[in-house]
């Protein structure tokens, strides 16, 4: 196990500083030395944004794809796929910055909490195409909630960075939340 953390740990390293493994070689890995004037300057990065779950209405942003097989506390064991938009400002009108695609489900029996698994999907400016994955835990009646960001694409190659969440509006009736997001990555 410990040797393979290593071996990814260089690989990583090893395609920063390469770009990728010569083509055609019988060279499964190859280290470079890392001086300080070829070393990776890694940037941080801050974004703000709002997130919009609508799960009833005519048309719905995420909805539910497994039932659990009995009634469980909590919702356990239940299971969304959301296509949600992000945006700018708290209103739903507000411009669109990107959309959070992916998986939540309840995986808690003694509290509202779950699991995240998901892609932020960033379509404005320089950041168009680019992507940031969080798979985090995420206690929904708390009302500060941090989540890991643990890679991205596109600009945010090898980001890692933490997410700050707060629920802005919640109206379970209607079925929508509306979430606040900050942010920070360090990527290259
Ligand atoms: C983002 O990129 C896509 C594909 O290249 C393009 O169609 C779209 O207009 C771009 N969006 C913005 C807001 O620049
Ligand atoms: C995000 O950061 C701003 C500025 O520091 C702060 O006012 C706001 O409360 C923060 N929101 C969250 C969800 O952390």
């Amino acid at each position: 196990m410990a040797s393979l953390v290593c071996l990814l740990f260089s690989l990583h390293f090893m395609v920063i500083m390469s770009g990728s493994l010569p083509a055609n070689s019988e060279v499964f890995a190859k280290e470079s030395p890392m001086s300080l004037s070829t070393k990776p300057v890694e940037r941080l990065t801050q974004l703000h944004f709002y997130f919009h779950n609508n799960k009833m209405g005519e048309h719905p942003t995420a909805m539910k794809i497994v039932e659990p097989p009995k009634v469980s506390i909590s919702g356990f064991g239940t299971i969304y796929m959301m296509d949600d938009p992000l945006t700018e400002g708290p209103s739903p009108t507000s411009k669109l910055v990107g959309r959070c695609q992916g998986i939540y489900a309840e995986a808690s029996q003694h509290e509202p909490a779950i699991l995240m698994v998901t892609n932020l999907f960033f379509t404005e400016g320089i950041y168009n195409g680019s992507t940031l994955s969080i798979l985090g835990r995420n206690p929904m009646l708390q009302s500060v909630k941090e989540m890991p960001i643990v890679g991205g694409s596109g600009i945010f190659k090898y980001a890692r960075g933490s997410s700050v969440l707060k629920t802005h509006v919640h109206d379970a009736k209607a079925g929508v939340a509306i979430v606040e997001y900050n942010v920070s990555v360090l990527h290259v």
